[in-house]
């Protein structure tokens, strides 16, 4: 197997991180791979929004944790980066922003960092804080949120877990 499919099969979700920041230069890369993912009819839908400022890590901990209802927890595991990625409401923006996400788990991976995907994205950019943060940024028109990456050094390594049999079909 070569090293881009090594990489695919080796990823799982982490949900330790240790507490030391991300290089800019690995947070760069990630995000490279997340600009280069593909786009239904290439319309680039997708936004990534990098967040590394405590402030703002906690008002998106505090507003994810009450969307699940038990704003005590912390839904994106103290990782030291927080990558949101919103979309364009446009063509295939869901899978657009899907792709952007998964393109930036492998990146990731690629560097041994770990990353989760953490959801409620989309009732986040609807509620008032998604719309000062479009403010924020300068984005006018319909962005809809599509997931975030808790992202930071691995604190332990997950075991794979096994596939589903039966998910695989070749008609030849
Ligand atoms: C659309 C989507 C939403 C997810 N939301 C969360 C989440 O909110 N919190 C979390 O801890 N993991 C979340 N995950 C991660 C999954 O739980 C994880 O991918 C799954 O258990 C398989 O584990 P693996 O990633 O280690 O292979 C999400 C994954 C996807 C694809």
């Amino acid at each position: 197997m070569n090293e881009t499919c090594k990489t695919i099969i080796n990823r799982t979700s982490t949900r330790a991180f240790k507490k030391e920041q991300v290089t800019d230069e690995e947070i760069k890369m990630i995000v490279d791979a997340g600009l280069y993912a593909p786009s239904g009819r290439g319309l680039q839908t997708p936004v990534i929004v990098v967040i590394t400022n405590d402030a703002l890590k906690e008002e998106i901990r505090r507003l994810n944790a009450s969307i699940i209802g038990n704003e005590t927890i912390d839904p994106f595991y103290g990782a030291p980066v927080i990558i949101l990625v919103l979309a364009k409401k446009e063509g295939t923006f869901v899978y657009d922003g899907s792709c952007t996400l998964m393109n930036m788990m492998i990146a990731a991976e690629s560097l041994n960092i770990g990353s989760c995907w953490i959801h409620r994205a989309k009732e986040e950019m609807d509620s008032p804080f998604g719309k000062e943060l479009l403010t924020k940024l300068g984005l006018s028109g319909e962005y809809v949120g599509i997931g975030h990456l808790a992202i930071g050094y691995k604190e332990k390594e997950t075991p794979l877990k096994p596939r589903k049999e039966n998910r695989v079909f070749y008609l030849k």
